[in-house]
């Protein structure tokens, strides 16, 4: 047997749990992305081998129905949907999720009730939470969720505090009964097999996939991810402790800068007594609503939301999902080889 040939035996077996779990080739979850992660870059990523997974986001009932539907046609191989937990219709879009057969649900955005997790049981298919930390994921698989997503801070898009290489050895050692797949940075193979080694059972990747062929991101967008390095990815600034901003990983750009000139401006106003406090928090939780739908479809870059993890600097030029993923598996396989020679 070549070294290759070893190297790839070690890869199948390493992340085999992940991929008997998702029931595909290669156990990389497509991260959902709000607004990226429809039809077609969901189905490019299935029909490579990878899991997509449909971004519901603020979506419908009948939206989603449509966006499985229309998954559906491009793919004949499994692939799951994101909700958010808070989204007024969870229970209904759980009901399409149950009609159309879907295997996988992830439930995203907060911590979700049991009953939640209950119901997308018994709809027979299998429940992925995200874990924020050891005592979470432990209480999560008391909830009876079938698999984990650990997602540290260099991640894009909303972002907890601890980076994935923390958490990664947090919850890791001590998350045997279920398959735990790690998210947050994941740009290139040979960090992909350093979780697999630590007993990850696959990963989550989303920054990689935005500039993919088939994404139906703007060209902006695209643009924005391919010039950009990894310091330009950071973290909502938030200026005042009694006015709470939800960290959300994105690229600088003037609305950023427009989001620290309206946070002051609003916080005057309050300490002015013009308006109260709620009023003043509501501003300053309005202020990206439809900015990242703006930057994605619109491809207003200026302005809209640049979500984007500090992996983007690994995003050099657009490519077929396909060769993103087939690059991945070839650094993952060069790196074990290193190992088993
Ligand atoms: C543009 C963008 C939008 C995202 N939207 C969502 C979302 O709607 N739901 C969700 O659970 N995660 C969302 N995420 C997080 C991804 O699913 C994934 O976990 C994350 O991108 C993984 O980290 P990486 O960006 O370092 O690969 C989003 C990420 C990005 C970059």
């Amino acid at each position: 047997m070549t070294s290759s040939e070893a190297a790839r035996q070690r890869l199948d077996r390493l992340w085999r749990r992940g991929r008997e779990f998702l029931g595909c080739e290669v156990a990389i979850l497509g991260g959902a992305m709000s607004w990226v992660s429809e039809r077609h870059l969901v189905a490019a990523i299935s029909n490579a081998g990878g899991f997509g997974v449909i971004a519901c986001g603020s979506m419908s009932p009948d939206l989603l129905d449509a966006e499985i539907r229309g998954t559906r046609a491009l793919t004949d191989r499994p692939f799951g949907v994101n909700l958010i937990t808070m989204h007024p219709d969870l229970d209904r879009l759980i009901d399409v999720c149950a009609d159309n057969r879907v295997g996988h649900v992830v439930l995203a955005g907060g911590l979700p009730s049991a009953a939640a997790i209950k119901r997308v049981k018994e709809t027979g298919a299998k429940v992925i939470c995200f874990a924020p930390a050891l005592v979470l994921a432990k209480k999560l698989v008391r909830s009876g969720v079938d698999a984990l997503v650990i997602e540290g801070a260099e991640a894009g898009g909303h972002i907890g505090p601890v980076s994935t290489s923390v958490l990664v050895q947090e919850i890791l050692p001590q998350t045997r009964d279920v398959p735990v797949f790690v998210a947050g940075g994941i740009g290139r193979g040979e960090a992909l097999v350093s979780y697999l080694e630590l007993g990850a059972a696959g990963v989550q990747i989303g920054t990689r996939f935005v500039c993919a062929t088939e994404c139906v991101a703007h060209a902006n967008f695209k643009q924005a991810f391919i010039r950009a390095s990894a310091r330009d990815a950071v973290p909502t600034v938030q200026l005042d402790p009694a006015f709470p901003v939800i960290p959300v990983r994105a690229l600088v750009n003037k609305g950023t800068q427009k989001f620290m000139d309206t946070q002051r401006e609003v916080i005057d106003r309050f300490r002015r007594g013009e308006i109260d406090h709620k009023t003043a928090q509501l501003e300053i939780e309005h202020f990206w609503a439809g900015a990242l739908r703006r930057a994605v479809i619109e491809g207003d870059v200026e302005y809209g939301s640049l979500m984007a993890g500090q992996s983007v600097g690994m995003v050099t030029r657009e490519q077929p999902t396909a060769e993103i993923i087939a690059e991945l598996i070839e650094q993952a396989i060069e790196s074990l080889q290193a190992k088993v020679a």
